[in-house]
């Protein structure tokens, strides 16, 4: 089918063949790739943490139909986008507005969100290594709680073994995505998403012989509505976004690989399931055995770095448990991460005609310089300095930045745009490849509408305008 020409902005080297960029060997190989995105710290460590924290069922329930109803239009719209122009978010967005203007600035923000989450992203990777590395050497057998809490707050205030963790992370990435789409990235979300789904599926079977399971399956799914409350419809919703990798051209960036012949409903409904899978899976590994240990769910980011750790002291089996769950931790990392740095580099290789090589070896030396400050937040001047004039480490303040705002954001701007700008036809077209006909108005009203305002409504939230309005009508 004749795709129409797309408006083409100044002779760039943007325009080179998209063969010579690289594409995904198969259907699954995208669906792996992306979902090796998707699937990362935030759905092991962060997903199970915020769920703890918001008391459970009902954030789990909203978090859902985040999801579907938000989550799901949108990752389509970045998939639609990457594979009708073959190309980046930069150049993507230039290809399919006249001359770019206004709708290449998202493309910017996309990367610029890309590296800053890549650049303290890498850091929290680096915990997961030094933890798996422990996990193996059986570092928390006979250990007590405060040893195990000591353990965690040694290692943040380590700079030394923080900034070594870093480059190590961070030279994984680039030696993975410096060999390309399909011989990089693709094979080894081949090697590694299996085997995490192999790691996760044998911890929650164990998971299911402890004492703690059904509390754990209540605490997850029974739906309390006094639970809910404004904030954990919010947070439920930046948690949707952060997990599944949308506003900022991951996913334009890797539907760019993807054949023209593969319908984007379906793998992009794939990719949203597993990390939705895994997202749940994770938690019913984790609550089990803090329930079982008498732990409080709701103790915050600690939960996998501290109290986890304690109940595999104490636990049966509890040496093979770490080791599986802590490398599984590495590897969700290590997928995400890669995706990250690919969005970076990619947009130097189509906007300026550099090499793979040239464009990965210089972005992650720059995402890793830029990182620095996050590796050395856990004390001294980016803890002291930053919490006492801005309220808050250099770290949190770049994980502020980049997800409650630069994905938000962009994200907004890519249902905008594939709403209401996309050319009709061009987009119809594109969305009914290998996709039936009557997804296609409810995908549209989902994006034009409902993702939009629910979005806006979110960064409301955070620039403080909603309580303001609260107050006012109460
Ligand atoms: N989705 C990843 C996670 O859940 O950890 C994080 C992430 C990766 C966000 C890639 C954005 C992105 F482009």
């Amino acid at each position: 089918m004749a795709v129409p020409p797309m408006h083409s902005g100044p002779k760039r080297a943007d325009s080179s063949q998209p063969s010579s960029r690289g594409t995904w060997g198969s259907k699954l190989g995208f669906i792996l790739a992306a979902a090796g995105s998707a699937v990362g710290l935030g759905n092991v460590w962060r997903f199970p943490y915020v769920t703890g924290s918001n008391g459970g069922g009902a954030f789990v329930m909203v978090y859902l139909l985040c999801i579907v109803l938000v989550g799901l239009p949108i990752i389509v719209a970045e998939v639609l986008i990457g594979r009708a122009t073959q190309r980046s978010p930069v150049a993507a967005f230039r290809a399919l507005s006249r001359r770019g203007g206004p709708w290449m600035l998202v493309g910017w923000l996309g990367v610029a969100a890309g590296f800053v989450i890549l650049s303290f992203y890498t850091v929290v990777s680096g915990w997961s290594v030094y933890y798996a590395y422990r996990a193996f050497f059986g570092g928390f057998t006979n250990l007590g709680a405060s040893e195990i809490n000591h353990m965690f707050d040694a290692l943040v205030a380590d700079h030394t073994r923080n900034l070594g963790l870093h480059a190590l992370f961070m030279a994984a990435c680039i030696g993975i995505v410096i060999s390309g789409v399909r011989s990089g990235i693709e094979r080894w979300s081949r090697i590694l998403m299996p085997a995490l789904f192999l790691m996760l599926i044998s911890l929650a079977i164990y998971g299911c012989f402890l004492p703690g399971w059904r509390k754990a399956f209540d605490f997850m799914f029974a739906f309390r509505f006094s639970q809910l409350n404004a904030s954990a419809i919010l947070e439920a919703m930046g948690q949707a976004f952060f997990s599944l990798s949308l506003g900022m051209g991951a996913m334009i960036t890797y539907g760019s690989y993807l054949s023209k012949e593969t319908g984007v409903l379906g793998a992009a409904t794939s990719v949203v399931a597993l990390d939705t899978f895994v997202a749940l899976l994770s938690s019913l590994v984790i609550f089990p055995v803090i329930f079982s240990f008498g732990m409080a769910p709701s103790s915050g980011p600690g939960l996998v770095f501290k109290s986890l750790p304690l109940a595999f002291a104490q636990m049966p089996g509890g040496y093979v448990v770490a080791i599986c769950f802590f490398s599984l931790l590495v590897f969700a990392a290590l997928t995400s991460a890669v995706s990250l740095l690919e969005v970076v580099s990619s947009t130097f290789i189509d906007l300026y005609g550099w090499s793979r090589q040239k464009a990965t070896l210089f972005t992650g030396c720059v995402a890793f310089a830029f990182g620095i400050p996050s590796a050395l937040s856990g004390k001294g001047f980016f803890l002291t300095w930053f919490k006492s004039h801005l309220s808050m480490s250099y770290f949190d303040l770049m994980d502020n930045l980049a997800s409650n705002w630069m994905l938000p954001l962009g994200g907004l701007a890519t249902a905008v745009f594939a709403g209401w700008f996309f050319r009709a036809d061009h987009r119809d077209r594109e969305f009914l490849v290998a996709t039936k006909s009557t997804f296609r108005l409810p995908w549209l009203y989902l994006v034009r509408f409902l993702a939009p305002i629910a979005v806006f409504v979110v960064l409301l939230n955070y620039t403080g305008i909603l309580a303001k309005i609260q107050h006012l009508m109460r």
